[in-house]
């Protein structure tokens, strides 16, 4: 796969995929071109049988300062409209299978809601999360009102957006946006080792969890638990399903072969 501001490897490691934001002098500031890229690339990565998880990552200095602030600034609201930009950020969320972001440095604006659009955040401890969009007279529109909001709660999210502020690394594993934050260093390896861990699972099972937590966040309890109960059923169609229960009652490990 050969992309002009990203880089693929589909085979980083066993099962696991790495896709690197890579537009460096600008901060890995995110164009459309980007974006059309990386959408394309997580549809490939989805549908290729040897990968599992997916796990995006930017630089040490920053996982993305945002949208393209040069690319945006002479758009019109019609423009926008016709671009039709989010038509591609809603591919990347029905991502089927798990995608992790390791973050370091900067994750702003476009740049934390990608991170957000993510299922889970793996931060090293230079790592900044905002939504600073409100500073050039915008406010996010990629998910940062929703997202951050049922991640951290009103108060933190309402001041994030509100006035641009920057939080930790320390501060998003608080307030609970983050999974865990480790040196610099060892952040991309962190990130494969949390990638590794869900790969050692069915994909077939890990497909419909990640599907059924997502759907908390878009329905009502009721009709959740029932969306639950029919991926759960569903799970019993796997010979994954009969693979990991005859392995624990023969206690060995099981080898999940994904159907
Ligand atoms: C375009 C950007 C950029 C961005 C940084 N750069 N962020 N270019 N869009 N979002 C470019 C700078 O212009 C500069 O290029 C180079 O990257 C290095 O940035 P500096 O500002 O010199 O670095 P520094 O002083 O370290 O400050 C880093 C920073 C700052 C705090 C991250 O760059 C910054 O505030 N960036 C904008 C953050 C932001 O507002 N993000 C939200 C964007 S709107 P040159 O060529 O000058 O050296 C958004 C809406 C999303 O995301 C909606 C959904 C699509």
């Amino acid at each position: 796969m050969n992309f002009e501001f990203i880089l693929v490897t589909p085979n980083f490691a066993p099962h696991i995929a790495l896709v690197q934001l890579n537009r460096p002098k600008e901060l890995n500031a995110l164009n459309l071109q980007l974006m059309l890229e990386l959408k394309s690339a997580l549809k490939s990565l989805d549908e290729d049988e040897m990968v599992r998880c997916i796990v995006i990552t930017g630089n040490q200095q920053a996982f993305a300062a945002g949208a393209d602030i040069k690319q945006m600034e002479s758009k019109t609201a019609i423009d926008l409209l016709k671009i039709d930009q989010f038509e591609t950020w809603d591919q990347i969320r029905k991502t089927k299978k798990p995608v992790i972001a390791a973050v370091s440095g900067f994750a702003l604006g476009g740049g934390c809601e990608l991170a957000m659009t993510c299922d889970m955040i793996v931060a090293s401890e230079s790592a900044k999360f905002g939504q600073p969009e409100i500073k050039i007279g915008i406010m996010p529109g990629a998910g940062g009102t929703q997202r951050l909001t049922r991640a951290v709660g009103k108060a933190l999210a309402m001041e994030m957006v509100l006035t641009g502020k920057f939080i930790s690394a320390a501060e998003a594993l608080k307030a609970g946006l983050i999974n865990r934050v480790v040196p610099e260093e060892i952040y991309l390896d962190e990130a494969i080792k949390l990638a590794n861990e869900v790969c050692a699972m069915s994909p077939i099972a890990t497909q419909l969890a990640k599907e059924s937590v997502n759907k908390a966040f878009e329905t009502g309890l009721q009709e959740g638990l029932f969306f639950e109960r029919k991926n759960f059923y569903m799970t019993f169609a796997s010979e994954d399903q009969k693979e990991g229960m005859s392995a624990f009652v023969e206690k060995r490990k099981p080898a999940f072969k994904g159907h």
